[in-house]
């Protein structure tokens, strides 16, 4: 800048304002650092710029310091070696897949999958000849005889974010490495604050960021955290090759949650388990799948692995009460909203339809899942209350 003539001109001078260092402004709140044009202090610095090396920054795909917090944070809390970043939950779901397939490669994921995961198998897997065969989440050291020549990788998603089995990742994990298979868990339910991951034996753990770390139901937004550098440096050259990034606004909005987000799951905990105890004392209700609670699939499980649970939940009425039933329920709340997601502000309820997208599903009740917000607990059971009144 001091290279321009001056007086500038007032347009030029817009550009170019003089900038005062706020020296001595110490703050508890991260700055938010917006940038596509990234400024090299010489022509030798930008020759030599690598977009892979995080020690220094290069152009806003690659990142910001605002980019840099959360990436570190993430993989600081969860004890990875480094953390990418995505536009979505299910982009990162989707790039800890791309990396480590290639043509004529088998994959494995669970058969309570979150759902899109199945479209991802069925649509781009598919058109690249990857194979997906689905397993049973709670199949544990079976899963070695499933295993194949060319299995790359095993999905691990668990507690499963409808029907809530606790899969054995310990046990799932030593079978995929003796076969030669990375693991990659969806870790969104516990925030990776109520499950270590790398401790228990995955090599890739994804966030949805859109729930409890965010919390705030207002972003989308995903991570991709990698036990060693290997591993992270295929998820990142991925990344830069196909402009993956996410805007530092939105990312601030993320690290303004975190220093709130293990208050917020505690609450949501407490409040979600005693609504689960509640819901299971109603004569409606066939079984409450919350993975604290021991009618969940793989509860052991959780209590071996797992240090705490968070808000999402579901339920399953009696075989009398059907879709329409389910349907009446909720549109008789006033509190909780009908729509996708969780660990936000606002309690939601949703129904499943399972018979389509599960084998052998059990139950002829419809299943209803709750997203338990940061409402007052006697107004949500008041709430609920007149859900059942509307069966
Ligand atoms: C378990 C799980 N993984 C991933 C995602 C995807 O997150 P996003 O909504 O940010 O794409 C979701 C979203 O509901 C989810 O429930």
């Amino acid at each position: 800048m001091s290279k321009q003539p001056t007086p500038l001109s007032p347009t030029t001078h817009l550009i170019h304002p003089k900038r005062d260092v706020p020296t001595g402004f110490r703050s508890l709140a991260p700055g938010t650092e917006r940038a596509s044009t990234v400024l090299f202090e010489n022509i030798d610095k930008w020759v030599n710029r690598s977009g892979a090396d995080e020690s220094i920054y290069t152009y806003g795909t690659s990142g910001t310091p605002t980019t840099r917090d959360l990436q570190n944070r993430i993989a600081e809390w969860e004890g990875g070696f480094a953390t990418v970043l995505f536009p979505s939950g299910l982009a990162a779901v989707a790039y800890a897949f791309l990396p480590f397939v290639a043509p004529g490669d088998h994959v494995l994921v669970p058969g309570n999958v979150y759902d899109p995961v199945r479209g991802l198998a069925n649509g781009l897997l598919k058109q690249m000849n990857v194979t997906v065969a689905q397993y049973d989440p709670l199949i544990g050291a079976g899963i070695s005889a499933l295993m194949k020549p060319n299995t790359k990788l095993v999905w691990v998603e668990t507690p499963g974010s409808i029907t809530m089995e606790v899969s054995d990742l310990p046990a799932i994990a030593k079978a995929a490495h003796a076969g030669g298979a990375l693991v990659a868990i969806d870790n969104t339910y516990s925030a990776g604050w109520y499950l270590r991951a790398f401790e228990l034996g995955a090599d890739i753990s994804v966030h949805a960021l859109t729930k409890y770390p965010a919390g705030h139901s207002d972003l989308v937004m995903g991570s991709i955290t990698a036990k060693d550098e290997a591993t992270w440096r295929r998820v990142k050259d991925m990344a830069l090759q196909t402009g993956q990034c996410c805007a530092p606004d939105d990312i601030y909005l993320v690290l303004r949650g975190l220093p709130t987000m293990p208050m917020r799951m505690r609450h949501a905990e407490k409040v979600a388990l005693d609504i689960a105890n509640w819901i299971k004392a109603r004569p409606e209700v066939k079984l409450v799948l919350h993975p604290a609670l021991p009618d969940c699939a793989g509860h052991d499980t959780w209590k071996r692995d797992f240090t705490g649970s968070t808000g999402v939940f579901s339920f399953v009425l009696h075989d009398q009460y059907k879709a329409d039933a389910a349907a009446r329920f909720i549109e008789a709340l006033e509190l909780f909203g009908i729509g996708a997601s969780w660990g936000g502000i606002g309690s939601l309820a949703l129904t499943y339809n399972l018979t389509k997208t599960r084998a052998n599903w059990p139950h002829q009740g419809a299943l209803i899942r709750l997203g338990i917000g940061l409402e007052e607990p006697s107004d949500l059971i008041a709430d609920l209350t007149n859900g059942f009144a509307a069966l």
